[in-house]
């Protein structure tokens, strides 16, 4: 990475390509650079191109866990790749891991649109994707015709539609992830996301009762790879460290604080922005996700010690914001929004700066066992 080229991108970026991609739907700017990405990681002169320009390596940020080697903590969140596109494309830009999903077991259209609206006073965006995907099978047929270089995860989730009850619900779980488990993919890690907000009926699995009746289920399955568990963020301590204790009894190596935000007295958003929200169905990422975040992750340090790989995501803008997470106690990074409102630049930008002022030190956790 050339320090000079990053940040001339950055302004470019901030300062032109920005007000126009906002002056488009936001959802069509998304699927256009979804396709355009796709186009630009077939080609190996752009993925050089790319990786000279804007992707940081350096020893010191490569990171050891759950036996799997991550050349850099900055990773893709999931939602940005739901269907699997951009495995190619994303080391070029210099993260350091991917999750791709939310996938679930049956494919889903999305919510009606408008699913997803900019709320740039906030630094946010307001999300009702529902868990749009193209289903496990498809996506598995896809992703079999590319290699991974940097570790690739999935996000699974139970399909968005109504079960007749909660072991249908958690079959469709379960069967989603031997789908991923049988497959000849060489993925790396597993997210499972109990907490989309917006999908039908809300968040089943988000009370330890029904939380532990599904990990039962999950420890049956013997995964080969780590499980990370993607956590609420607008729940109180108690209901958080109530969860926690659930899954510590589980076959899980990980939590990730977290996702979106629902809460809509969140100090963090703009009042402006809080009027669009009204009128919109959706919860929000970004800015407004950043202290929460921050504040779940320091609990879980501080109450679960090394019993959790950490993954800080939650409105990560700046190497700032990075180093907050990382100082709370987060093992690993993840981002979406960063990358809408700074540029594809900031991931080289932020590790850059993360290896000049901490050098990280390596973390080794055994694999899969607890
Ligand atoms: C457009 C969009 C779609 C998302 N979809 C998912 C999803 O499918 N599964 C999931 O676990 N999180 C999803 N999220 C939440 C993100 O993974 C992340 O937890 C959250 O946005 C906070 O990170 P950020 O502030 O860097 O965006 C989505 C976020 C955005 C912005």
């Amino acid at each position: 990475m050339n320090h000079t080229v990053s940040r001339s991108s950055g302004f470019l970026y901030t300062t032109i390509l920005k007000p126009v991609f906002f002056a488009f739907d936001p959802e069509s700017v998304h699927n256009l650079m979804v396709r355009f990405g796709t186009q630009l990681g077939r080609v190996r002169l752009t993925r050089w191109l790319l990786k000279s320009l804007w992707a940081y390596e350096h020893p010191s940020l490569v990171t050891q866990l759950n036996g799997v080697t991550f050349p850099n903590p900055i990773g893709l969140s999931a939602g940005f790749d739901y269907n699997g596109e951009l495995t190619d494309v994303l080391p070029a830009l210099g993260f350091g891991f991917h999750t791709i999903g939310t996938i679930t077991l049956h494919p889903y259209a999305g919510n009606p649109r408008p699913r997803l609206v900019r709320l740039p006073r906030s630094q946010a965006l307001l999300v009702n994707k529902g868990l749009k995907n193209r289903g496990a099978r498809a996506i598995i047929a896809n992703l079999k015709k590319r290699p991974f270089t940097i570790p690739v995860g999935i996000s699974i989730a139970s399909t968005n539609q109504h079960f007749a009850n909660e072991k249908a619900q958690i079959n469709d779980i379960t069967t989603c992830f031997k789908l991923f488990e049988k497959s000849p993919l060489n993925h790396a890690y597993y997210e499972l996301n109990i907490s989309c907000p917006n999908t039908f009926g809300g968040e089943p699995f988000t009370t330890p009762s029904k939380l532990a009746r599904l990990m039962v289920q999950m420890d049956k399955l013997k995964l080969q790879r780590p499980l990370f568990v993607k956590m609420p963020i607008d729940q109180g301590r108690a209901e958080t460290l109530a969860l926690l204790k659930t899954l510590a009894r589980h076959k899980v190596q990980g939590v990730i604080f977290g996702n979106l935000t629902k809460d809509k007295a969140n100090p963090a958003v703009h009042p402006d922005d809080r009027k669009t929200w009204l009128r919109h169905k959706g919860n929000v990422s970004g800015q407004p996700t950043r202290a929460r975040s921050t504040q779940l992750i320091r609990l879980t340090r501080r109450q679960f010690g090394h019993r959790f790989t950490i993954i800080g995501t939650g409105g990560i803008f700046t190497a700032e914001d990075a180093r907050e997470k990382l100082a709370a106690g987060a093992d690993l990074l993840q981002l979406i929004t960063g990358l809408i409102y700074k540029g594809p630049q900031v991931i080289g930008a932020i590790n850059a700066e993360l290896a000049e002022h901490r050098p990280r030190r390596r973390v080794t956790v055994s694999r899969v066992k607890n």
